[in-house]
């Protein structure tokens, strides 16, 4: 599967099979994790045989089954830690999907366990992503039309409108969807949160959709 796919077929998965995950498939899993931490300087955490973590009254009202499994998603607090975070999860998130298991960004309906997590001093765990072999594969959510997302001087290039198809699949916090790309200059692109719950976290994950969409040589990200 390639990532344009799995970004087609991902959808969120709240219920799980109780089958373990391969030991190579947590392998590379945590192998990723590492290397997407040396670049970002996050702290992501894969956990493994938690069953804790979506073990409460909330975790069951949000029709969580089965969890054991997940990335705990932690950074030192600041200002950027939402949007690296989505950035860099949605990367583990589409490897994921690649890789034959699903995955739902879980913003309210988990608990800290800290047995099996590290937060340093000064850091945050903000969310999780759960991890594992669905019980379905989840469904499509309602897209927003791509006039409600974008702002295009001129024409509208066959690039952009790729990348922001591609934004336009991506997990986003209630499928808020609070986001606008704007194009200027030919080539640059700049993307902006709305005010919404998580919405920083969508930001990242919908700009790495869009850098996926559109093609990193097509456009430069500005402020
Ligand atoms: C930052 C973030 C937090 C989320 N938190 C929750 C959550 O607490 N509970 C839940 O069931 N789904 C949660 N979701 C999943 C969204 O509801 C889901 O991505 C959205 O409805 C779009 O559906 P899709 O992922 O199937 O495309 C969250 C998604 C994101 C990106």
């Amino acid at each position: 599967m390639t990532i344009q796919e799995a970004i087609v077929k991902r959808h969120s998965v709240r219920q799980y099979l109780d089958k373990p995950i391969e030991t190579d498939i947590i392998d590379e899993l945590q192998a990723m994790t590492h290397q997407l931490n040396k670049e970002s300087g996050l702290h992501i955490q894969l956990v493994t045989n938690d069953p804790k973590a979506f073990d409460s009254t909330m975790a069951h009202y949000g029709k969580f089954t089965n969890v054991r499994n997940y990335f705990a998603m932690i950074g030192k607090d600041d200002d950027t830690l939402d949007e690296r975070l989505g950035y860099y999860g949605e990367q583990l998130v589409l490897r994921a999907q690649m890789l034959g298991l699903n995955t739902c960004w879980v913003g309210l309906s988990y608990k800290k366990n800290p047995d099996v997590i590290t937060v340093e001093k000064g850091e945050k765990l903000r969310c999780v992503i759960s991890l594992g072999y669905g019980a379905n594969q989840g469904y499509s959510h309602k897209i927003k039309t791509m006039e409600k997302v974008t702002k295009v001087e001129g024409v509208m290039p066959d690039w952009f409108r790729k990348g922001v198809e591609s934004a336009l699949l991506a997990p986003t916090a209630i499928n808020q969807q609070k986001f606008l790309f704007s194009l200027k200059n030919e080539r640059q692109v700049q993307a902006k949160a709305g005010w919404g719950f998580f919405s920083k976290v969508d930001l990242g994950i919908v700009k790495y959709h869009f850098e996926v969409g559109a093609g990193k040589e097509n456009f430069d990200w500005i402020r």
